[in-house]
């Protein structure tokens, strides 16, 4: 049986709480497990071993060319694990850690699994800034590799209950820490070359990065969904609710006119919208992801919000579009991926 510890999100110290002590235990024989962190729940396992790292995989289902972000607690981890620190590497791990930034770096040899790596001389880090994940990490005495908890293709999960419903008995345990805050996972930066480049928009933002580093590259390939993305994970379909999902470039008007089409095919209609619209539509299963005078809020329900239209059974879904500033950049990411890049044109 799974295990699932609920423990509470501002632990200080590791030894005061056994079910912290239990997972870092579970951790170093080699299990998995998943905790919370401040962007979605990670799925953690030793980075050194290949059978703690093989058995993420095998969980998730994900493709074995998908390289895993290693989790760290002290900035002291980072000396064993990376050849070098550029000077805008140490500038952005100054400004943002603990946070929802991963920077790729060189990796040392013969240190970390090459299953985490996916083969790549390069590896991802970071330190995630909530204090259950600090407190395991800290506890198992490891660097973690850590996916999103979800079976591979799925939304990440943003609560212990999203982690149950995808991988109920496919791992040790699940370290309950309530709902996490971001709601979408890190920003992933390369620092590898001579200027930055974001491979994946995340929790910290395009405009955050700028004012640390001044103007960053962006992975050409992730707006359009086309050409081949610098980071392995952003080629596979991801986030995806079972019906599928067309984004709405239009007036509200326009999006209600493709519900009423598809409700005069017979089909039951879903709509992804927002507080200050929810009133504006007529369908079978309306959902407010969050408000969008405040992104942060949408950023924070996106995924719960593509999953609960699973519970509803629709046919379809028709979702708003966001402006893409801000953590905007991050949400219409993963809704673009959630709708696979179809867009419809009001
Ligand atoms: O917020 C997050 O980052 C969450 C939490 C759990 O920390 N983790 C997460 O991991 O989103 P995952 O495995 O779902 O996404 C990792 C992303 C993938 O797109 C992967 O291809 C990319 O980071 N990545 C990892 N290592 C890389 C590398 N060496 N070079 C390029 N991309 C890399
Ligand atoms: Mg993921």
């Amino acid at each position: 049986m799974m295990k699932h510890w609920i423990v509470e999100r501002d632990v200080d110290n590791s030894e005061s709480y056994p079910h912290i002590v239990d997972a870092a235990k579970i951790l170093q024989q080699n299990e998995v497990i998943a905790f919370p962190t401040e962007t979605v729940y990670g799925l953690g396992a030793n980075a050194k071993s290949d059978t703690a790292v093989g058995k993420i995989f095998k969980a998730k289902g994900r493709p074995s060319d998908n390289p895993l972000i290693v989790h760290i607690s002290n900035i002291d981890q980072l000396e064993e694990l990376v050849e070098d620190v550029s000077g805008d590497a140490a500038n952005l791990i100054d400004a943002f850690w603990p946070g929802p930034l991963t920077i790729i770096f060189k990796n040392k040899e013969n240190v970390l699994s090459e299953k985490v790596t996916a083969g790549l001389p390069s590896v991802g880090i970071r330190m995630p800034d909530h204090p259950v994940a600090l407190a395991i990490i800290e506890a198992s005495g490891l660097p973690i590799a850590a996916p999103s908890a979800n079976r591979s293709g799925k939304p990440s999960p943003t609560t212990a209950q999203h982690v149950i419903d995808d991988l109920e008995d496919l791992i040790a345990g699940v370290v309950d820490g309530g709902e996490t805050g971001i709601g979408v996972e890190s920003t992933v930066v390369d620092c590898t070359g001579t200027s930055p480049i974001v491979l994946r928009p995340g929790g910290v933002t395009i405009e955050q990065l700028e004012e640390v580093v001044g103007l960053v590259e962006v992975d050409p390939s992730l707006k359009e969904g086309k050409g081949a993305p610098k980071s392995p994970g952003m080629k596979y379909t991801h986030y995806a609710p079972d019906a599928p999902v067309y984004l709405v470039d239009g007036t509200r008007e326009d999006l209600q006119k493709l519900v009423d089409n598809k409700k005069a095919e017979g089909l039951k209609v879903g709509v992804l919208t927002t507080e200050e619209f929810m009133d504006d539509f007529e369908a079978d299963v309306i959902l407010s992801v969050g408000r969008r005078e405040d992104l942060t809020t949408v950023a924070r329900s996106l995924y719960d919000t593509l999953r609960a239209f699973n519970k509803s059974d629709v046919d379809i879904i028709f979702a708003e579009m966001f402006p893409e500033e801000g953590v905007g950049l991050a949400i219409m990411n993963r809704l673009q991926k959630a709708a696979g890049y179809r867009v419809v044109k009001g």
